[in-house]
């Protein structure tokens, strides 16, 4: 056991526990420490560092002890404060909602560089010879304002991102769970996008007509296979929401019809992205070839190269 020391100022505090959450393999120590003292401080990190020699309160012990108890136990630490950055940006995460993942990121830039940056010259709906962003001549159907989709939103942190980076985009994201909905509709509101993203609860794309309206669609849908559920860490497994991970026996239980069916709402010319888990890249390029109304399906790696989204654009014929 870690020996306390006389003073509980900010910095023997946070060396404290951080030996305490080493002790009990407690991941990412010293960050969980300053997140959750900064947390009941109602201050951020580096503010920590600036009244390193400040002393706590008993209250102010006291509510962090409980915290510290719970994370112990295993709770993360996002649902604990109740924020997750993701982009750069704050969000509001609740256990209703899976805390949204770094790796994540590469969904939301791997969609920016296509919507972004208009494919070469030469391609497919592009006047040859000319350059760049006024050289786009592409057949997109209700084109004016871009509408993009993304189903099983979670916390809003890839629709919302995308609208921040997209502000001519409006989005409708589509989720299955309410109270996962609720705290995405606060997100998108408290990040200054509410206007442009609108929220509806369906299953994949059962609520909505299918018509080809969008000229973006992203998913990160739940992908972990039954095989792997039991190595997942225990902090995932019984703290997130098993709708969120669960994809069936091979993981593509949720995947596959979406892949099967997320043409039908495409405009030609638009783009998909998907998140995959690992090893999946393969199979769900193949169900999307299987369509045959896709071209350039792509995976993308991660920076530890991983192939972790797969990107596809609806043909134009
Ligand atoms: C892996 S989480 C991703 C959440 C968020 N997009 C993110 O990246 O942080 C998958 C989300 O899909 C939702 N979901 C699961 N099955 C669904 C379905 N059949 N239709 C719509 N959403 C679904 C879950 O509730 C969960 O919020």
């Amino acid at each position: 056991m870690v020996a306390p020391p006389q003073i509980w100022t900010i910095l023997a505090v946070l060396q404290w526990t951080t030996r305490y959450f080493q002790e009990k393999g407690v991941s990412e120590p010293r960050a969980s420490a300053e997140v959750l003292l900064a947390h009941v401080l109602g201050v951020s990190r580096l503010e920590l560092y600036l009244r390193h020699d400040q002393p706590l309160t008993p209250e102010e012990l006291a509510a962090y002890k409980a915290l510290i108890r719970r994370r112990v136990q295993g709770e993360p630490t996002a649902y604990l404060t109740g924020h997750k950055e993701f982009w750069s940006l704050d969000f509001l995460v609740s256990p209703a909602t899976l805390i949204p993942r770094p790796e994540t990121e590469l969904l939301v830039e791997s969609l920016l560089e296509v919507l972004k940056n208009p494919p070469a010259p030469g391609r497919p709906g592009l006047k040859e010879g000319s350059a760049g962003r006024e050289s786009i001549d592409l057949p997109l159907e209700g084109a004016s304002p871009p509408l993009g989709l993304e189903v099983g939103v979670g916390s809003g942190a890839v629709i919302i991102s995308l609208a921040r980076e997209l502000p001519h985009w409006r989005w409708l994201g589509v989720e299955l769970s309410a109270a996962a909905l609720q705290v995405a509709r606060q997100n998108a509101f408290r990040l200054g996008v509410g206007e442009r993203v609108r929220f509806v609860r369906g299953n994949l794309l059962g609520a909505l007509r299918p018509g080809p309206r969008f000229q973006a669609v992203a998913a990160n849908l739940p992908y972990i296979r039954a095989g792997d559920w039991e190595s997942l860490p225990v902090e995932v497994r019984k703290f997130e929401p098993r709708e969120a991970l669960w994809g069936g026996e091979d993981g593509l239980a949720l995947l596959r019809p979406l892949c099967q069916e997320a043409h039908l709402f495409l405009a030609k010319g638009g783009w998909l992205a998907l998140e995959v888990g690992q090893g999946q890249a393969e199979a769900v390029q193949a169900l999307l070839a299987e369509t045959r109304a896709y071209e350039a399906i792509t995976a993308v790696r991660d920076h530890q190269g991983i192939q972790r989204v797969v990107r596809a654009r609806r043909q134009f014929t």
